[in-house]
């Protein structure tokens, strides 16, 4: 039986070759790319910029974190994975700019993380890494707790009403070469029956890049939670947002799906939420 990783195991030991899986391009290019898009979305969709306030509470080795502080961003970056945010620091220097960082779980940031932001961001699919609808609402209730009055959630997510509904079994591999080593990554997903779920099991192939050698696999399983629109419209709702509002197509990264809504103080505090 194939022993799930949570996520801050998974990704301690993903840390040093996660920027494999965005892509064959470099790593600071694609982290500039990716700050580039969520800034114009910032701004052209949401009226926010810079130097707004963002907590990035699930940066990863620091994707978002470090495009938005090039933006003109002021950026904290948390995650559960220390190694991760380990790496974060450590490519922010390294690209001149300054972000905090902070290992922090986003079910509770409320008492770890310091100070108000005017966006929290949840983005490249973090919340799948939640296992019921009623954690999806803590969550979204302790990210709601790091938000200014009027401030805004924004999260991606994969798209689980397509790709639950095809039981989608694998996604297409990803080519990357990196110094002396040639990669392949793909990912291999088994569905439960009621596609609320499903097994994902990261894979890297590796060979040295100049052909000679066997492939060799290393491999990393999970558990994912698919959650759909209405059950995240339900939960967000339930956690005090409104003005709920889903990014149109253009705005994918990483082919993902993009949400956002909006912290009101009143709401929450009449309606006693
Ligand atoms: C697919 S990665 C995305 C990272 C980054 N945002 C990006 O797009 O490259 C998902 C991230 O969510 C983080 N994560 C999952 N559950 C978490 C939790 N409860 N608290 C904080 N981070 C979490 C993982 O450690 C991982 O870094």
């Amino acid at each position: 039986m194939v022993q799930a990783l949570n996520a801050e195991v998974l990704y301690d030991r993903l840390a040093e070759n996660y920027h494999i899986l965005t892509g064959d391009g470099s790593w600071e290019d694609t982290v500039r790319e990716h700050g580039q898009k969520i800034h114009r979305l910032l701004v052209d969709e949401l009226s926010i910029e810079p130097p707004a306030d963002i907590l990035d509470c699930s940066c990863g080795i620091g994707l978002q974190s470090i495009g938005l502080a090039l933006a003109g961003y002021q950026v904290t970056g948390s995650d559960i994975s220390a190694k991760s945010i380990e790496r974060a620091a450590q490519d922010a220097r390294r690209m001149g700019v300054n972000i905090r960082c902070a290992v922090a779980d986003f079910m509770e940031l409320e008492h770890v993380i310091e100070g108000d932001y005017d966006v929290v961001l949840s983005w490249g699919n973090g919340i799948a890494y939640v296992s019921t609808i009623d954690d999806l609402y803590k969550a979204f209730c302790s990210m709601r707790s790091k938000l200014r009055d009027g401030g805004r959630l924004l999260v991606s997510t994969r798209d689980y009403e397509a790709l639950a509904s095809s039981a989608q079994p694998h996604t297409p591999p990803l080519v990357h070469r990196d110094g002396a080593t040639e990669y392949i990554y793909f990912q291999l997903w088994d569905w439960s029956a009621d596609k609320t779920s499903y097994a994902q099991k990261i894979c890297f192939l590796r060979r040295p890049a100049d052909g000679t050698g066997d492939w060799s696999l290393e491999t990393f399983d999970s558990t994912m939670r698919a959650f759909v629109k209405p059950e995240i419209e339900t939960a967000l709702t339930r956690a005090g947002f409104d003005d709920v509002r889903w990014c149109t197509p253009e705005w994918k990264t990483l082919g993902m799906l993009a949400f956002s809504a909006r912290y009101s103080h009143d709401r929450v505090t009449n309606h006693g939420i």
